[in-house]
């Protein structure tokens, strides 16, 4: 709780809330801190080329390969003190419980804080877990941000290397298994009494950045039939996207961000962007709902004799996740005396990117509320004690029965 503490004060002060947002120094002092404390704790430590902070707490027999745990510790801007940070200090503690137990495990145990989890101001999230998997193109790089700085130089302002990161690649065939710790971020916990989420499977997420281009005119004498209102059209659009989600109880659709230009109230809109994503665990669903979304922004930009250019951002399918090490996980908190429940998870998370080459598991502890991503959000200690127990003894459990026969 102390850690929590400490990276409570390493935010932005002139941002809402607890605001430690990827590329920038605040969180390049997260990444530090953590870094840090891995060192104390006496781990191997060492940052990737992606920008990983890693940790290594040599096991007893390294050639059994090792065991996964971690989550991240940037946030959105305005956002909390728990979200994905209860997953590196509970990852943390879990390393003091062993060294103050005199427990030395058979694997390796990895640490890790992954980089830029959260979507950065470029779309692209999870860029630590791409990385380290492979899933990251060098086209991605060239990715521009709102004042047509390019990602690639973005990483070089919080001293990452993009050619680095583009090889910063781990053998992965040597990771036994994944295990996160994170908060629900969502209602379903609190309201069923649960203090243990085992999840099943992780929402798939298909972001999009939409241009629609039309004719700036004065706003006092063009016709409303001759006009060329991009605003119109991606107003249209956004309407459209709460519609095609509300089609599907698991349906998500959200537009996050929206620039009109010219800035002026007397023009009609010459160019309209929209910046916004669907999520859904349903991949059949997904898929439909990208293909309405696209029809209803044609559609809405046909009318009104605006262009609509759609760019789709690096996305993600629904994860699934491994069978055998959720029954670890619910035994694990059976034997604690925990009640659990089992739930997909509607954010997305580093674990569904580790999970495409390693089992993964993650263990969820409720929000109040339900509120996430936002400075309310808020988990009682209790919960955190339990999720990180049941963390520290499914670890244990991996340990004891992975690679052994
Ligand atoms: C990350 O928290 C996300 O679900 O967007
Ligand atoms: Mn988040
Ligand atoms: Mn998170």
């Amino acid at each position: 709780m102390s850690d929590l503490t400490a990276l409570s004060g390493l935010v932005d002060p002139d941002a809402p809330g607890w605001s430690r947002v990827a590329l920038t120094d605040f969180d390049n002092a997260g990444r530090e801190w953590v870094r840090q404390q891995m060192a104390a704790l006496g781990l191997e430590t060492r940052i990737d080329g992606a920008g990983n902070v890693i940790g290594r707490l040599p096991g007893a027999r390294p050639e059994l390969g090792s065991i996964m745990t971690g989550s991240h510790t940037d946030t959105v801007e305005g956002g909390g003190r728990y979200d994905g940070i209860v997953g590196v200090t509970a990852a943390l503690e879990c390393v003091r419980s062993l060294r103050d137990s005199g427990t030395r495990l058979n694997h390796d145990l990895l640490v890790v804080n992954f980089f830029s989890e959260e979507p950065n101001r470029f779309g692209i999230s999870c860029i630590g877990s791409r990385a380290l998997t492979g899933h990251i193109k060098a086209s991605d790089m060239d990715r521009l941000d709102s004042e047509s700085h390019s990602f690639g130089h973005a990483l070089q302002q919080v001293r990452v290397d993009p050619s680095a990161l583009l090889t910063a690649r781990m053998d992965m065939s040597k990771v036994r298994a994944f295990v996160e710790l994170h908060i629900e971020q969502g209602p379903h916990m609190e309201e069923q009494g649960s203090q243990i989420g085992v999840v099943s499977s992780i929402t798939g997420v298909k972001r999009f950045q939409a241009a629609f281009r039309g004719r700036p005119d004065h706003a006092g004498t063009t016709p409303m039939d001759r006009r060329q209102d991009a605003g119109c059209a991606a107003a249209g659009t956004v309407l459209a996207i709460e519609q095609i989600a509300s089609s599907h109880a698991d349906g998500r659709g959200t537009t996050g961000l929206v620039t009109f230009s010219p800035e002026a109230v007397n023009v009609v809109t010459e160019v309209a962007n929209l910046w916004g994503e669907f999520r859904s665990p349903d991949h059949a669903w997904l898929d439909d709902a990208v293909r309405r979304f696209e029809d209803a922004a044609q559609q809405e930009g046909r009318a009104r004799s605006v262009t609509v250019e759609l760019d789709w951002l690096p996305s993600e399918s629904p994860a699934v996740m491994d069978d055998a090490l959720g029954t670890l996980v619910a035994q694990q908190a059976d034997r604690l005396g925990l009640t659990r429940s089992r739930l997909y998870s509607g954010a997305e998370h580093d674990a569904a990117i580790i999970a495409k080459t390693v089992p993964t598991a993650m263990i969820f502890v409720p929000s109040h509320d339900g509120r996430s991503h936002c400075p309310e959000e808020f988990t009682n200690e209790r919960d955190v004690v339990a999720g990180t127990n049941v963390l520290l003894n499914t670890i244990l459990q991996i340990d004891s029965q992975y690679g052994l026969d």
